[in-house]
């Protein structure tokens, strides 16, 4: 395909303003899809993902259409995830467009992630094509919506297209839209090759299939290939387009388009996103931009509740791995939980994906310990060790300095929440570095912030103390000496490794005694009164008790019915076997999932 007949492009939105619904139909009037084999919504099609409403892994369709000019073009539409834990893998999506469409519900008009995605595709040089969706609703009004695109965005939008995407009513123009404002891609396909990896995944027959963004240059099956972060060579096998529901195969791929390639390459480790694909024959001199090596920022314990499980979780763990080049465990043990993982993730919302996946796809049954991120401890004899799992903490009297990660970090607010966001990363120890006027409303507020305490809800902090309508972003920054101490709980009396916790000295007080109080709320009543203690190095800094249980759950269940009496007793079988006995106390999986969401 000539390239000036080649758009690429991606859709962002505000949350259910319908991007995944005008990728639909999309799909549909160009054909990319037989109807009747169409699932609700092809681009996110992981269960999970639909439920959480979020897009997780970056896909790419290409499709083929016959604009009102009488010519065929090839569109590349690329999805992209929402959340801050993937948001390297956005940028690189981003990075691989040459435009962005932006679905604004008429309805709705310009909500925070609307502003947010929006100035990110903006920041990566994107051409903007806003519609407004959603006019079959009887409350849409898509004039003040437009008129609100323009006044907070300052994007012409009076005559975007209107739409609905339910309906799929005026779809063409969208498209229309795409073929007119969203440049064609440059290139010349006879310089050395420069694709960039936007995405990979692995299938059992073909091994690892990359999708790249070529840039420079052309290349087709037999070429030997070389990634540039690592050195590593593969040879060709294929490469292709993506449909929406197979692979089509060609001959080559040339400078400005979007596809896939095939090398038997074994694991998605080997082909990183961000990184750049060049020849070994005609190696390019310079990788593109933008290039990150993403390695796991927060830790956690993973164990079947059942040990005999452990077989199953390891294979479990191998499998969602083949797909996930930033999931990372290695086997560990534990005196409370036995045989387990310590595993590596990007973040918290990528860690309960994993977790919720290894539940429903794989059927197991899991207890996670409290995430965690990685200190770096020099002890007094000079040696430096790395630790990412308190039961590795040693002993206080041999450690001479202690170190904690911090990071970079930027968050875009409108100015009104400026106050409010300082504070929060006030209580979070941040460094403030600097504050800039992006224009006139915008501020980019730059902290350095421990990593740890960021990992847990800082996300949702910020959404809640502007409305929504800050965004935020960090990478590594470098390790800052810190006041470190290790934390534990006992349970009548006697420690429980895997609850353990390293914390800011400064903060071990009140954090012991929220978690203690925490754990009483979860830990069920036994027979005898139940201490939970909080201790540093030896020393109990909390308390709290679970009183001993006097009745027991047909208590209140005079004579009568016997299907409430079975219904209770199910439930409480049901609660037992949830839990798992800890020397004398029963310590449900609710408790150690409890005990992070302290606020
Ligand atoms: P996330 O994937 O959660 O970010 O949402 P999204 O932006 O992909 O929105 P999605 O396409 O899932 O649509 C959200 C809801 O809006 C769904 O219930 C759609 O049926 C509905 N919707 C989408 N487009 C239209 C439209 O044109 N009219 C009406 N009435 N509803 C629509």
């Amino acid at each position: 395909m000539a390239r000036d007949n080649i758009r690429n492009f991606c859709i962002i939105a505000h949350i259910d303003h319908g991007k995944s619904t005008l990728s639909d139909r999309i799909l549909e009037l160009t054909d990319s899809v037989d109807k009747r084999t169409m699932e609700d919504q092809i681009l996110d099609d992981m269960e999970l993902e639909r439920e959480r409403g979020i897009t997780i892994k970056a896909r790419a369709v290409t499709m083929r259409y016959h604009a009102d000019d009488g010519k065929e073009y090839e569109f590349n539409l690329i999805d992209t995830p929402g959340h801050v834990d993937f948001a390297y893998e956005v940028s690189r999506s981003l990075a691989a467009c040459e435009g962005a469409v932006l679905v604004v519900d008429a309805s709705q008009g310009v909500e925070a992630q609307t502003l947010a995605n929006c100035y990110m595709a903006i920041d990566h040089n994107l051409e903007v094509v806003p519609i407004l969706n959603k006019i079959d609703l009887p409350s849409a009004d898509p004039d003040a919506a437009a008129k609100e695109v323009e006044d907070v965005i300052g994007l012409p939008c009076m005559d975007a297209p209107r739409v609905s995407a339910k309906l799929g009513e005026n779809i063409r123009a969208v498209l229309e839209r795409v073929v007119r404002d969203v440049p064609p891609p440059q290139g010349d396909p006879d310089a050395p090759l420069k694709a960039l990896i936007f995405d990979s995944i692995y299938d059992s027959y073909k091994g690892v299939i990359v999708y790249v963004r070529v840039f420079e240059g052309t290349v087709k099956p037999g070429d030997t290939i070389r990634l540039m972060s690592t050195g590593a060579q593969f040879q060709l096998v294929e490469v292709g387009h993506m449909g929406a529901t197979s692979l089509t195969p060609c001959d080559k791929l040339e400078a400005g388009e979007v596809g896939y390639l095939t090398a038997s390459i074994k694991t998605v480790r080997d082909t990183r996103v961000g990184d750049t694909v060049t020849l070994a024959s005609n190696p390019t001199a310079e990788a593109l931009p933008g290039y990150r090596t993403v390695t796991p920022m927060v830790f956690c314990g993973i164990y079947p509740a059942d040990g005999a499980d452990y077989p199953d979780l390891k294979d479990a763990l191998e499998k969602l791995q083949l797909n996930d080049a930033s999931l990372s465990f290695e086997p560990e043990t534990s005196a409370a939980l036995g045989f387990g993982f310590r595993c590596g993730f990007l973040g918290l919302l990528h860690m309960e994906i994993i977790t919720e996946r290894l539940e429903r796809e794989f059927d197991l049954d899991l207890i996670t310990t409290t995430p965690g991120v990685q200190y770096r401890i020099t002890l007094t004899d000079g040696t430096v060790e790395i630790i990412d799992n308190p039961s590795a903490y040693p002993d206080p009297a041999r450690i001479a300095k202690q170190e904690e990660p911090f990071v970079n970090a930027h968050i875009y607010t409108p100015n009104e929440y400026v106050g409010p966001l300082m504070d929060l990363c006030q209580t979070k120890r941040g460094i403030m570095i600097d504050m800039k006027y992006l224009d006139e409303t915008r501020v980019d507020l730059h902290y350095q912030l421990p990593l740890g305490e960021i990992v847990y809800d800082f996300f949702d902090a910020i959404k809640s103390r502007s409305r929504g309508y800050a965004s935020y972003d960090y990478e590594w920054e470098d390790w800052h000496e810190s006041k470190l101490v290790k934390l534990d709980f006992l349970l009548n009396g006697d420690l429980v490794d895997a609850l353990s916790l390293i914390v800011f000295a400064d903060n071990a007080y009140a954090k012991g005694r929220r978690i203690c109080e925490k754990l009483k709320e979860n830990i069920p009543r036994a027979l005898f009164e139940i201490p939970v203690q909080a201790a540093v190095g030896g020393k109990v800094i909390a308390r709290e008790t679970v009183k001993a249980m006097r009745k027991d759950v047909l208590a209140k269940c005079y004579g009568g019915d016997i299907t409430r009496k079975k219904k209770l007793l199910e439930k409480q079988k049901e609660g037992k076997k949830k839990m798992r006995q800890l020397g004398t106390v029963n310590l449900p999986s609710e408790a150690f999932t409890a005990i992070l969401k302290l606020d």
